[in-house]
């Protein structure tokens, strides 16, 4: 009998964690996933796939910033596949936690490249990194390839500078199977509630259902290449397929801004969303109500003129990436990928699933 491939997911707790590991599963592979200790579960998004007889996932105990754990997994499992997705990975966050951030988004990745070292699995176990368009940060050319230079904006950034080079540095050193998916950004209904997406989809349908007044956001003018996380992981199991390790870009190539996440998120609603204002005190108003445009009982609680989106200072950055747009050109050409799920496909997916969870905490507050 074939022996099943073993493939090592950190992060496997995370958005793209989950889809991976389904994907893995489906494709047959034995899919181990680091978890680090938390006080209360953290393995929501994956519980269908740890349970059972012959469960599809099998979680390990480890952290990224403790090299112990990691050596100690990577020996034992002796992966054929490792995907780094494990990251503090709020770029807000960052600049508060520079420090942590450092230790476990740049710091982490070495500790796993050194792993594979010392334990002489360079011949057998391929390396995928999670790096990520926040490289481009201040952007020097648009869009943004492979070629395109480097000017991360964030601590965040500066950390998956160093993964990056790093990764870039062992498959040069060493000859290990190491390579970087650049992936820009990327949504679904699994997205953190903290990302601007997920809170403006959860917003939105929370406003909408009069369980929450209006929406804070930072900056709207902010504009980001999103795509969906169920198309982006199939692009880091493509890029481990090759014969010779490569970095590539993963992107759509179609751009929007915050603003127009917003406007789309209420249309779906069946909002139109006015603004008025400039700078701080801009507001979004309910401008006209009609037909949601997803199927759901028309009974929302917004009324015209209602003002549903405010600034709020705290969530601008000391230093953001206004602009990000991905060429990738190469990922279609030599993986033969290309993104699935269209912009508005992606909100509306959100939408659906947020609204589902606002109805159901409604019914419990007895809103409804
Ligand atoms: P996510 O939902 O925030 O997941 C991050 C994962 O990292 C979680 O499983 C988290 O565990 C884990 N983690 C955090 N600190 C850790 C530590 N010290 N040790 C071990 N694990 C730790 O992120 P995502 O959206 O799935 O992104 C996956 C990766 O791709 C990240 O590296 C991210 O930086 C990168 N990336 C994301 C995007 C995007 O648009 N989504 C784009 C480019 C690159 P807990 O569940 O315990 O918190
Ligand atoms: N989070 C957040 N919250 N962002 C806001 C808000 C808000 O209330 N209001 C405006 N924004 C703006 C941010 O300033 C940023 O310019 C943009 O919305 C996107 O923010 P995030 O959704 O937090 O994503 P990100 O682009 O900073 O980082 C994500 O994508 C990177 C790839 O480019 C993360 O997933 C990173 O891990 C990933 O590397």
């Amino acid at each position: 009998m074939k022996r099943r491939k073993k493939a090592l997911i950190t992060g496997i707790t995370g958005q793209d964690g989950a889809y991976l590991s389904e994907f893995l599963v489906g494709k047959g592979y034995e899919v181990f996933g680091m978890v680090r200790r938390s006080s209360l579960p953290n393995t929501g998004r994956i519980r269908h796939l740890c349970g059972g007889s012959s469960p599809g996932v099998n979680l390990l105990q480890g952290d990224l910033a403790d090299s112990e754990s990691i050596f100690r997994i990577v020996m034992e499992i002796r992966p054929d596949e490792i995907y780094n997705l494990g990251s503090q990975s709020h770029v807000g966050v960052s600049f508060k936690e520079p420090e942590y951030t450092a230790d476990v988004s740049g710091i982490g990745t070495l500790r796993f490249l050194e792993a594979i070292r010392m334990f002489n699995l360079e011949k057998k176990t391929k390396f995928y990194q999670a790096s990520t368009s926040e490289l481009f940060g201040k952007v020097r050319e648009i869009p943004q390839s492979e070629k395109t230079p480097f000017y991360p904006r964030s601590p965040y950034g500066v950390a998956k500078l160093f993964a990056y080079w790093t990764v870039v540095n062992y498959r040069e050193a060493y000859g290990l199977f190491a390579a970087n998916g650049i992936l820009f950004n990327h949504e679904s209904p699994l997205r953190g509630e903290e990302f601007v997406t997920r809170k403006i989809t959860r917003g939105v349908t929370r406003v909408y259902l009069g369980l929450q007044d209006c929406l804070s956001l930072g900056n709207l003018d902010s504009r980001r290449d999103w795509g969906h996380a169920r198309d982006y992981v199939k692009a880091m199991w493509l890029i481990l397929r090759r014969k010779k390790p490569e970095d590539f870009v993963i992107a759509t190539g179609r751009q929007h801004s915050v603003r127009e996440f917003v406007e789309m998120s209420a249309k779906k609603m069946g909002i139109i969303i006015r603004w008025r204002g400039k700078g701080l005190k801009e507001v979004g108003i309910a401008y006209k109500i009609g037909r949601p445009e997803i199927d759901i009982p028309e009974k929302g609680r917004v009324k015209e003129g209602q003002v549903i989106v405010r600034i709020d200072p705290r969530f601008y950055r000391p230093s953001d990436v206004s602009t990000l747009l991905g060429n990738s050109k190469k990922a279609r050409k030599l993986l033969g990928w290309k993104p699935e799920v269209s912009f508005g496909q992606l909100v509306e997916d959100m939408i659906v699933s947020d609204f589902e969870l606002a109805e159901k905490e409604a019914r419990e507050k007895s809103v409804l």
